[in-house]
């Protein structure tokens, strides 16, 4: 019974402590607010996009994979199937009412054919600089918006 009332002395002491870390914690998120613009997206639509952008990130890795390789060209073909400004990718970029994200989107993708001409070259600096100003629309468009 001893033990028990210490216990619980314990537990009433720690519990204001608990309770105001929960605070901190609840201010901090509230600070973080996701200020990002919504685009308000269907459920469909959001499983689209999802799988698409998963798709983009696969291919960065497979073209920065090819070019340790030096498989320029293979890396090239990649580029332009699955990051340049393919009908799919402009017929999905038009389907988003947010005129901003509408021209990042088509910005990227074109940055992406870029990205094919650079490893078409086969020079090295061309092909991190094209990257470079790839993955900066990623950067960039993540930073603005949200689903
Ligand atoms: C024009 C805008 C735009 C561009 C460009 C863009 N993304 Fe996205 N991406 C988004 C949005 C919007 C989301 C959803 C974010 C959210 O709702 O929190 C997203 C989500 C993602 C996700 C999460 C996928 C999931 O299943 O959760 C990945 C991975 C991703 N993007 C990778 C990339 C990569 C890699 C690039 C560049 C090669 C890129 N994106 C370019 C807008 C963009």
């Amino acid at each position: 019974m001893k033990k028990l009332n210490g216990l619980l002395m314990l537990a009433l002491l720690l519990a204001p402590a608990a309770a105001s870390a929960a605070e901190a914690h609840m201010g901090r998120a509230h600070n973080m607010a996701d200020r990002r613009i919504s685009l308000g997206l269907s459920p469909e639509m959001r499983q689209h996009q999802l799988a698409n952008m998963r798709a983009h990130l696969a291919a960065v890795q497979k073209i920065t994979g090819l070019v340790a390789e030096k498989k320029y060209d293979k890396a090239a073909i990649i580029a332009r199937t699955q990051l340049g400004l393919t009908e799919e990718m402009k017929q999905m970029c038009d389907k988003f009412e947010n005129e901003e994200f509408k021209a990042l989107g088509l910005a990227f993708h074109s940055s992406g054919d870029e990205l094919g001409e650079a490893l078409k070259a086969k020079n090295p600096r061309k092909v991190f600089r094209a990257l470079n100003k790839t993955l900066g629309y990623c950067v960039q468009c993540h930073e603005k918006f949200q689903q």
